[in-house]
């Protein structure tokens, strides 16, 4: 068989068909497999102008041998077992310097594994962002693994990525799992934004008795000021849709039991290894969970009392506006502390600023904090964002807002774990003199762990036999 294509990928999913449509428009000829052939023929029949750039292939063999040597392959299969089994199948037909990319949402340490394992080919992971129009259109891509092999690939993963002001949303992250690390705190930010914008929504629903076109409104008008991001514009979007079959708000016929497929969950477990506080995701990924529990919560409102009040003084749109702008600052805040924490931990070292440059575009979390937050950490990667002088100032103007936000939510009844985490979370970061004197004081009394003094002066036990 002929040598037809500069790069192979396998599974023709939503995701890897979208990519390598992607690949065929912007960056060159590409050979595809799917495990079902069936599947290979409706999607090269459907590709339309661009099937002339695809080649079907029907076996494995004929995909690695439609591919120029040194060959490229993007994998797009479901992360876990089925990598592992695409990566033996490929084994026997492959060179020392072919070069295969997971390009699904794999768990990083799985990358990690993969990196180390001695594979009889080269092997990249690579976090892809953006959903199904990002990977037509332009992704943001996480590349990990060695650098000569992102080199290598680089062109054609530029060409079809976003791009920011011209430069392309494509990356290398680091050895190993970096890029997949680094897409999981993307969801774990992705779960965090959601959330809060969901409590948002929440009291403007129950709160402020607004409806879904006057909540659509909001949102739209938010997406032209410095909220402006993907995940408000689908929210306007989302609260503007009618239900076609009962004319409703389509949001007002939506069961409020919401999926994951689980990467948010990764960051907070890899923030609890790494000893890194990200309070906003982790209630955020606990809200999902709550929100799953739909016959508690059935009970819960049997026994208590109906469903949040209606908020009747003190609070207005700008309050919310402010609130979750200071939500994601913080929450943003958390993220990349706990990126910073992980460089260390895996010897990797991370760029802070690149990760914030390549989610300009293309990814799901992807809005006009990011280019200035890559500024802020490009001056100064080891502060915290809290700190940077721009960030600083919009949270000491929205701060009040949040506070009254999450006040009035607790004394109305509507919960709003994502935003009274970030709020708990700035109150304890700005505290010089915090309360944790009291657990060390608590260690000792019970375990002799010690402690150290505010005078400095060498002791650090206290007198606890003699006064129990
Ligand atoms: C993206 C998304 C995408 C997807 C995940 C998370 O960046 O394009 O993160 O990867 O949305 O599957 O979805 P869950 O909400 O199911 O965990």
């Amino acid at each position: 068989m002929a040598v037809t294509a500069d790069i192979g990928l396998i599974g023709l999913g939503t995701m890897g068909s979208a990519l390598a449509l992607n690949i065929a428009e912007n960056a060159g000829p590409i050979a595809v497999w799917n495990r079902t052939t069936a599947t290979t023929r409706a999607f090269h029949a459907e590709a339309g102008a661009l099937a002339a750039n695809i080649t079907p292939c029907e076996t494995l063999e004929a995909l690695v041998a439609a591919i120029r040597p040194p060959r490229a392959i993007i994998l797009m299969v479901p992360a876990g077992q089925p990598v592992d089994d695409q990566l033996a199948a490929l084994a026997p037909y492959l060179s020392a310097d072919d070069l295969v990319i997971d390009a699904g949402n794999a768990n990083f340490h799985d990358t990690n594994r993969r990196a180390r394992a001695g594979l009889p080919f080269r092997f990249l992971g690579m976090g892809v962002s953006g959903g199904e129009d990002g990977a037509r259109h332009g992704p943001a891509i996480m590349g990990g693994g060695d650098k000569p092999d992102w080199d290598r690939i680089a062109p054609i993963l530029t060409a079809i990525a976003a791009s920011y002001q011209g430069a392309p949303c494509a990356d290398w992250m680091g050895p190993e799992g970096a890029g997949h690390f680094v897409k999981t705190v993307h969801n774990g930010i992705e779960y965090a934004d959601m959330q809060m914008i969901a409590e948002v929504y929440g009291l403007m629903r129950d709160g402020l008795g607004l409806h879904a076109p006057a909540i659509a409104e909001a949102f739209g008008q938010w997406n032209t000021g410095p909220l402006q991001s993907y995940l408000i514009e689908i929210s306007a979007q989302v609260a503007a849709a009618t239900d076609p079959l009962t004319g409703a708000a389509m949001l007002d016929v939506i069961l409020d039991k919401a999926g994951q497929k689980g990467t948010g969950r990764w960051t907070a477990i890899e923030a609890q290894h790494l000893s890194a506080p990200i309070p906003v995701i982790e209630a955020a990924v606990a809200a999902r969970n709550m929100s799953a529990r739909l016959d508690e919560r059935v009970a819960g409102e049997a026994l208590f009392g109906p469903a949040p009040q209606a908020v009747t003084e003190g609070l207005g749109l700008p309050d919310l506006h402010d609130a979750l702008l200071a939500g994601k600052i913080l929450c943003y805040a958390q993220g990349f502390s706990m990126t910073a924490a992980a460089g260390p931990a895996f010897g990797w070292d991370l760029q802070l600023p690149s990760i914030a440059r390549v989610w300009r575009a293309g990814c799901i979390i992807r809005s006009s904090l990011l280019d200035a937050m890559a500024q802020a950490l490009a001056e100064d990667p080891a502060r915290s964002l809290m700190l940077a002088p721009t960030f600083a100032a919009e949270l000491q103007r929205c701060v009040p807002s949040l506070r009254r936000v999450v006040s009035v939510a607790a004394l109305q009844g509507h919960s709003v774990p994502a935003l009274s985490a970030g709020l708990a979370w700035f109150d304890a970061m700005r505290t010089r003199r915090g309360t944790a004197n009291m657990i060390q004081a608590q260690r000792d009394f019970f375990g002799a762990h010690g402690f150290d003094r505010l005078d400095g002066a060498d002791v650090h036990h206290g007198p606890w036999g003699e006064s129990a």
